[in-house]
């Protein structure tokens, strides 16, 4: 699954360290093992992360209170597809909020807090048998986008929606599918979480071309299997 999680889907190529140490490297699986969270890494990492890049993350009770202004308990079916972008996603605490960003500490299920934990929350309850639960998990995580310029956060905002879901499963799915769903969950992910300078809507660093001959990211409509340009979006595009 790492290989996965550490694919880029418009340049074909793995994702970018793009941080102060590493530059345009990209990041090889057998390299995960340097990456840790902000709150791991020691205070001058921080500060200079704070400097180049405005990182700071939000806490989880934040993240909370404003997702929970979406949150439609009585049309779920519908909440569970509508489609939700964290910008500049960080390690996506607004999306999957398994761990508190700025201490550390673990955050149970059912306390959890991003828009993915909310519609798990609600699939848990709402569902009866496996082949609905497995629909609708699928449903949610093809609703759930973010972009990410530094390639250690995106990778771990992949991970940590990887393993909300496979977390999730667990116990509740039949041996012989859980791993094919979860392969499934990763290439989801691959796609709707993907490196980006919000700046010039491309992959960091970068004047490559995308399969379409453009140097714009590219991200998946999954309701048609259409793939396009996410600037697209910005110039007045529906999906
Ligand atoms: C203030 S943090 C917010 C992270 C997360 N959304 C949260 O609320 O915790 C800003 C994030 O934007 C990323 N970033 C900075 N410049 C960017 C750019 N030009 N394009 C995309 N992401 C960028 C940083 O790497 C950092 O992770």
């Amino acid at each position: 699954m790492i290989k996965i999680l550490l694919k880029d889907r418009t340049t074909g190529k793995n994702i970018l360290w793009a941080n102060a140490e590493f530059g345009a490297k990209e990041i090889q699986p057998e390299e995960i093992f340097l990456i840790k969270p902000r709150r791991e890494k020691i205070r001058e990492e921080q500060k200079q992360r704070t400097r180049d890049r405005a990182e700071i993350f939000t806490p989880p009770e934040i993240c909370k209170l404003q997702n929970d202004l979406f949150v439609d308990e009585k049309n779920w079916q519908e909440f569970i597809g509508a489609k939700f972008l964290e910008i500049t996603c960080g390690e996506a605490p607004y999306i999957a909020g398994r761990y508190n960003v700025v201490t550390g500490a673990t955050i149970a299920f059912e306390n959890r807090g991003g828009i993915l934990d909310r519609k798990l929350q609600i699939i848990a309850r709402e569902t009866k048998t496996f082949h609905d639960l497995k629909n609708f998990l699928l449903r949610a995580v093809k609703s759930v986008y973010g972009y990410e310029f530094q390639g250690d956060n995106l990778f771990l905002a992949r991970k940590n929606i990887f393993e909300t879901v496979a977390e999730f499963l667990t116990e509740k799915t039949p041996a012989k599918e859980f791993k094919k769903i979860l392969a499934e969950v990763a290439e989801i992910i691959s796609w709707n979480f993907w490196q980006m300078d919000g700046l010039t809507n491309s992959p960091p660093f970068t004047e490559e071309k995308n399969l379409f001959g453009g140097a714009n990211c590219l991200i998946k409509d999954w309701s048609t299997g259409e793939i396009f340009e996410f600037a697209e979006l910005l110039r007045g595009g529906r999906r």
